[in-house]
C-alpha cells in the first residue's frame, strides 16, 4: 500500500469517514500531490542553487560558516560533546588563519520530551533547567578555548520565529499534511523508527521490551495524530544531490552510508507531536494542539544563526556542519530534504566524526564511565585535552579514551619534545643574550658542498630543512582533508627531527668566544628557532594558548602569525629574516608541564626541570 494511502486510511479511521468521503479524499489527495510535485519542481531552481553551493566556487568565497550540533541539555557535557566542538573550533581557527571571515556556531537543543522529562525529574521548571545546563556547556566551551561566534538556544525568540517561518513555507508548499503516525518512538533519540529498526530485548527486571537497533534505547509504540512531511518524495532528489556531490558528506565511509539509506524506501516523516503529550516545544503555527518535532526545530538552528528568514544569504551558502555519526541520518537525509522543500540551498558539506569509547566500552551514565571534560581539562589543561582529542581522534573510526594514553601522549609530544626543544634553544646558558640569533650562510650553505671549510651542516640537516619547508603545505592538505591527526603527526615528526638536529650538533659544547664556533652556534639556534616558529604558527588552531606562549617567547607579534608568515628559514634562501637579531620575549615559564600519575590513575601536573 502506498504511503499516502496508508496515511489516508489512518486519517479516515481516526476521523470516522465513509467510503465515498474516502474517494473524495483520494481525489483531493491527488490534487495535493500534484501541487506538492509542482512545488517540488518549482523549488528545483533553489535545489540547483543548493547544488552549486556545494561546489567550492560558492559565491561568497571568503566566508566560512561552521557549526557544531546543538547539545541536548538533559545531562551534563561529556568528552564526546567537547570533541564535536573542538573539531569545529580547529577548522574555524584554521580558516581564519587562511584569511576567511568565519562564523562558528554552537549552542543547546532545549525542546522535546526528554528535556521535559529531565526537568520534571529534577523538580525544576523546564526553562530554568535548560538555562542551568546550557550555562554548563557555555562555561566548558569558554574554558576549553572554543572560540564560537554564536551561541544559540532553541528556546530563544529569534529561533522560534525562524522555525515558524520555515514550517509555514513547508506547509504552504504542500510538503506537510495531517495524518496519523503509528509506530515506534525512541525518546532518548527523539526518533521515529520502523519495524526493521527495532529488536526484542529485556529490561533490568527481565520484562520483554523493544529497543532501537542503532542506539540500544528502549522504544515505545505510539499512535497519534501528527503532521507528516513528504520525505518519500525527496528520495530521487537526495540521490541526485549525493551522486553529484561526492564530498557533500565526509569522510567517504559516511557518504556511502547515506547513499545506502537512499537505496530503500523513505517513509514520510512525522514532524509534530500532540501538544497534550509534548508541551515543551514550539507550537505548530496555526494549530496550537500540536508541537513541532524536536528535530525539525533543532535543525533550523543552523539557519537561525545565519539570519534566516530575512538575512541568511551572506552566511548560508558557506555552511558546513560537524556532526557525530549517530545523527548522520538527520543531517544527510532529513535536513537536505527539508531545505529542498523550503527552497533553501543545501549546506556545503557535512563533516561526520566517530565516537569515543572509554577503556573499550561505550560511554554511558549507567556504566558510570562518562568522562567529564571539565575535570579532565583542569587536569591536563585545555590545550592538553584539545591536543589529545585531535591527535588521537580519527573521523571514520571510533577511538578509545583512557587517562594513561593522554598522559603518555602529552608528556611525550608537548612536554618533552616541543617544550624541551623551546627550553633548550632559549635557555640562558646557551642563549645568554636572549636573542633570535643570526644565520650564517657559510656554515649552512644552500648547496651541500663537500669539503667546504666553514660548512658545518650535514646531510641530515638538509633533510630537516626540506621537511620543515614542506610542512605548511602538508598541514594544509591534511586540514583540508579533515585529517587533523595526520597534520599533528607530521608536525610532531618534524619536532623530533629538530631535536635530533640540536642533539647532533651539541651547541653547548661550542666555544662562544671562538668566532667560527660562535657563527655555527648562532646558526644552530637560528634554525631551531625558525623551526619552532613554524610549529607554533601551525599549531595555533589546535593548541591556541600553548602556541601563543611559544610564539610570544620567540617574540613573534600576533600580526606575524598568519599562514602567509610561514616562510621558513628565509636566510637560507638568501633573503632577509625579519626576526634575526630580535630580543626574545620574556620567559613565562614551562611551555607544557609534564603530567604525573597519582595512585588513583588520575594525574596532576609535575614540576618540569628547566635548563638554566
Ligand atoms: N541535539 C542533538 C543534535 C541536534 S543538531 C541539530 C544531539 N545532541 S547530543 O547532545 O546528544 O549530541 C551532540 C553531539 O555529541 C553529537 O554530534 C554526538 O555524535 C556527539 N557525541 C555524543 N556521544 C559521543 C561520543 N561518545 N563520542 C563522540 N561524540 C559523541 O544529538
Amino acid at each position: 500500500m502506498s504511503l499516502y494511502r496508508h496515511c489516508l486510511i489512518k486519517s479516515m479511521n481516526c476521523m470516522n469517514v465513509s467510503s465515498s468521503d474516502f474517494s473524495r479524499l483520494l481525489h483531493r489527495k491527488s490534487a495535493l500531490r500534484c501541487r506538492s510535485f509542482s512545488s517540488l519542481i518549482s523549488s528545483r531552481t533553489s535545489f540547483d542553487l543548493g547544488r552549486s553551493a556545494t561546489r567550492d566556487s560558492s559565491p561568497n568565497k571568503d566566508y566560512y560558516y561552521i557549526t557544531t550540533p546543538i547539545f541536548y541539555v538533559n545531562a551534563a557535557p561529556h568528552i564526546g560533546h567537547l570533541y564535536s566542538a573542538v573539531i569545529a573550533d580547529c577548522l574555524h581557527r584554521y580558516k581564519q588563519m587562511r584569511g576567511f571571515t568565519s562564523k562558528f556556531s554552537t549552542g543547546t537543543d532545549e525542546h522535546g520530551l526528554k528535556i521535559q522529562q529531565a526537568a520534571e525529574a529534577a523538580g525544576k521548571d523546564p526553562l530554568s533547567f535548560c538555562t542551568e545546563v546550557s550555562e554548563k556547556f557555555k562555561s566548558l566551551f569558554q574554558s576549553s578555548q572554543i572560540s564560537y561566534t554564536d551561541y544559540i538556544r532553541t528556546t530563544g525568540e529569534q529561533h522560534r520565529r525562524a522555525v515558524e517561518h520555515f514550517w509555514t513555507v513547508l506547509y504552504d508548499k504542500g510538503f506537510i499534511y495531517k495524518g496519523v503516525y503509528e509506530g515506534w518512538y525512541s525518546t532518548p533519540d527523539e526518533s521515529f523508527l520502523t519495524e526493521s529498526q527495532v529488536a526484542d530485548s529485556k529490561d533490568k527486571n527481565g520484562k520483554p521490551i523493544k529497543v532501537s537497533l542503532e542506539s540500544g534505547h528502549q522504544v515505545e509504540w505510539m499512535k497519534e495524530e501528527n503532521y507528516m512531511f513528504r520525505l518519500s518524495e525527496f528520495r530521487p532528489a537526495l540521490l541526485q544531490w549525493l551522486r553529484e556531490n561526492p564530498r557533500a558528506v565526509r569522510p567517504t565511509k559516511f557518504y556511502n552510508i547515506a547513499l545506502q539509506w537512499l537505496q530503500e524506501d523513505l517513509p514520510d516523516l512525522s514532524v509534530s507531536r500532540q501538544r497534550d503529550r509534548l508541551q515543551w516545544g514550539i507550537p505548530v503555527p496555526g494549530d496550537p494542539g500540536q508541537t513541532v518535532y524536536v528535530w525539525l526545530d533543532a535543525l533550523v538552528n543552523y539557519l537561525t544563526v545565519a539570519g534566516y528568514p530575512e538575512g541568511h544569504s551572506q552566511w548560508w551558502p558557506a555552511a558546513r556542519h560537524v556532526v557525530g555519526k549517530d545523527i548522520l541520518k538527520f543531517h544527510a537525509i532529513y535536513w537536505p530534504a527539508f531545505l529542498m522543500a523550503a527552497g533553501v540551498p543545501l549546506p556545503q558539506a557535512i563533516y561526520v566524526h566517530s565516537h569515543w569509547t572509554v577503556s573499550g566500552q561505550k560511554m554511558s551514565k549507567s556504566l558510570g564511565n562518562v568522562v567529564d571534560p571539565l575535570e579532565r581539562s583542569q587536569q591536563y589543561t585545555a590545550d592538553g585535552l584539545r591536543y589529545f582529542l585531535l591527535r588521537q581522534g580519527v573521523l571514520d573510526t571510533d577511538c578509545d579514551y583512557y587517562d594513561d594514553k593522554v598522559i603518555k601522549l602529552l608528556n611525550s609530544e608537548l612536554a618533552d619534545t616541543l617544550g624541551g626543544l623551546l627550553n633548550r634553544c632559549t635557555a640562558p646558558s646557551i642563549n645568554p643574550e636572549q636573542v633570535y640569533p643570526s644565520f650564517c650562510g657559510l656554515c649552512f650553505p644552500t648547496e651541500y658542498v663537500r669539503g667546504s671549510s666553514e660548512r658545518k651542516a650535514v646531510p641530515e640537516d638538509y633533510r630537516l630543512v626540506e621537511s620543515v619547508s614542506r610542512l605548511s603545505a602538508e598541514v594544509e592538505h591534511h586540514f583540508e582533508n579533515l585529517q587533523i591527526y595526520k597534520a599533528l603527526e607530521t608536525v610532531s615528526h618534524c619536532v623530533r627531527q629538530t631535536n635530533g638536529f640540536f642533539q647532533r650538533h651539541a651547541p653547548w659544547k661550542l666555544n662562544r668566544n671562538n668566532p667560527q664556533d660562535r657563527r655555527w652556534l648562532d646558526t644552530i639556534l637560528h634554525v631551531a628557532l625558525e623551526c619552532l616558529r613554524v610549529y607554533g604558527t601551525l599549531l595555533q588552531p589546535v593548541v591556541p594558548m600553548t602556541a601563543d606562549m611559544l610564539l610570544s617567547r620567540l617574540s613573534v607579534k600576533p600580526s606575524r602569525r598568519g599562514w602567509e608568515d610561514l616562510n621558513f628559514l628565509t636566510r637560507y634562501q638568501g633573503e632577509n629574516c625579519p626576526f634575526e637579531g630580535r630580543t626574545l620575549g620574556p620567559d613565562t615559564g614551562i611551555l607544557f608541564s609534564r603530567l604525573d600519575r597519582t595512585e588513583k590513575a588520575e594525574c596532576k601536573p609535575k614540576k618540569s626541570k628547566k635548563v638554566k
